[in-house]
């Protein structure tokens, strides 16, 4: 039973001095009553909130936790490294042989900078798409989701007209939308943007046709305009590479951050030799992007992505769970849809437009030591264990059984 004591009194501190309470994208306010708001600590595959309760975590920071949490080779580096000094009056040599490492490892890339959020990245990618022809207008699928920047919140209270005014919008994996975004531009097109997959709140997730993918490169080198593949979410967790890679399709632009650092807090854009004049060119900085202790970290998260089975054994437990479920929810009599990739799963019940079934679900999941999304999709890392998901699988069947109390 998670008793949430000490958190509601937290919040009723926090409501008197942040606005709201709480702002942002890991705010509870629009969770069913019942998710904690505030964490104590982490560690592998859990998180332990204020009053004590232990999750089997599957937001995994929302997508940071890629290897565990308190992974110790990237805490031991990190820990080094803060030792030695962290924001100082320059970049270490760390940041140079970070962009080695990326350029290495991601075979579209000739070069790397690096930044704190995914809003950064991306925002860094639009500026440098602007640069390259000095063309104004960048192709986005609607709703799709590249950060918190005034180009792209979801949220338009405090945003202008004015902000989204080079902005053309288009279907995603649809060919003849993204021709038609093409023509309607007119010549002026900066970039394309692309995530590898759909992944959006509230919605099933499903991967491009490689015709899509292909569509995407061919237009933008008719075009010349660059094509920005936004890995933000993806980056590692599905591949050690850009996901379109196994397509053929390359970008020229990618955009990184989440997992990169295993929570340490770092993001990069990664670009091609076409898109370099136009980096150099452009000009983005911030007080903290050439610290060195979270370039350590992504140093040593990239070791581990290379030199183990970091990937293999994710995508291993993550089907054992989607399995899993699916069983039980055939055996329960539940629609549940699982999309997207198992180691990203979106879990939607059918016929639940108000998200009701999968609330009450993952509430009661909750209870029994489990900490799921009901509506936006979730993320499995290296630490989660088989027996974790049986556990998880134990909270699953509870919370079915409990749910179908409610028909
Ligand atoms: C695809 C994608 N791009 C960009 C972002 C923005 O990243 P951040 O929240 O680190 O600014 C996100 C965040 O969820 C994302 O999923």
């Amino acid at each position: 039973m998670n008793m949430l004591k000490k958190n509601d009194a937290i919040f009723e501190r926090a409501k008197l001095v942040i606005p709201g309470g709480i702002y942002g994208h890991q705010s509870v306010k629009q969770l069913p009553k019942g998710y904690p708001q505030y964490f104590a600590k982490a560690d592998g595959a859990y998180t332990w909130d204020v009053d004590g309760n232990r999750y089997v975590d599957y937001m995994c920071g929302f997508g940071t936790n890629l290897l565990g949490y308190r992974n110790p080779e990237v805490e031991s580096a990190a820990l080094a490294q803060l030792m030695l000094g962290d924001t100082v009056s320059g970049p270490s040599e760390l940041m140079v042989t970070l962009a080695e490492q990326f350029v290495s490892m991601i075979t579209h890339a000739d070069w790397a900078m690096f930044c704190k959020n995914g809003s950064d990245a991306t925002s860094i990618a639009l500026v440098a798409a602007r640069a390259y022809r000095n063309k104004k207008k960048i192709l986005l699928a609607t709703g799709a989701y590249h950060g918190a920047a005034p180009w792209n919140t979801p949220v338009l209270k405090g945003v202008t007209p004015e902000d989204r005014a080079n902005i053309i919008y288009f279907e995603y994996n649809n060919v003849e939308s993204l021709t038609e975004a093409f023509k309607a531009a007119e010549g002026d097109i900066a970039g394309l943007y692309a995530t590898p997959f759909r992944h959006e709140v509230f919605e099933d997730a499903y991967f491009p046709s490689e015709d899509y993918a292909k569509a995407a490169r061919r237009l933008c080198d008719e075009h010349d305009a660059l094509l920005i593949v936004d890995e933000v979410r993806t980056g590692l967790r599905l591949s050690r590479d850009c996901v379109w890679s196994a397509m053929g399709v390359q970008p020229d632009l990618s955009t990184w951050g989440k997992a990169i650092g295993n929570g340490h807090c770092i993001s990069a854009v990664l670009g091609s030799d076409k898109v370099r004049q136009a980096a150099e060119e452009i000009f983005v900085t911030g007080s903290y992007w050439y610290s060195s202790v979270p370039m350590a970290a992504a140093l040593a998260t990239l070791k581990q992505v290379q030199s183990s089975q970091y990937l293999e054994h994710t995508i291993a437990v993550a089907q054992h769970l989607r399995d899993g479920i699916a069983k039980q929810a055939l055996a329960y009599d539940f629609e549940l849809k699982q999309t997207g990739p198992a180691v990203m799963p979106q879990m939607l019940f059918a016929n639940d437009p108000d998200v009701k079934t999968g609330g009450a679900w993952t509430v009661a999941m909750l209870k029994h030591g489990a900490y799921l999304h009901p509506y936006h999709n979730m993320f499995l890392s290296a630490a989660h264990t088989f027996a974790d998901i049986e556990l998880t699988l134990q909270a699953s069947e509870a919370a079915f059984i409990e749910i179908s109390k409610l028909r």
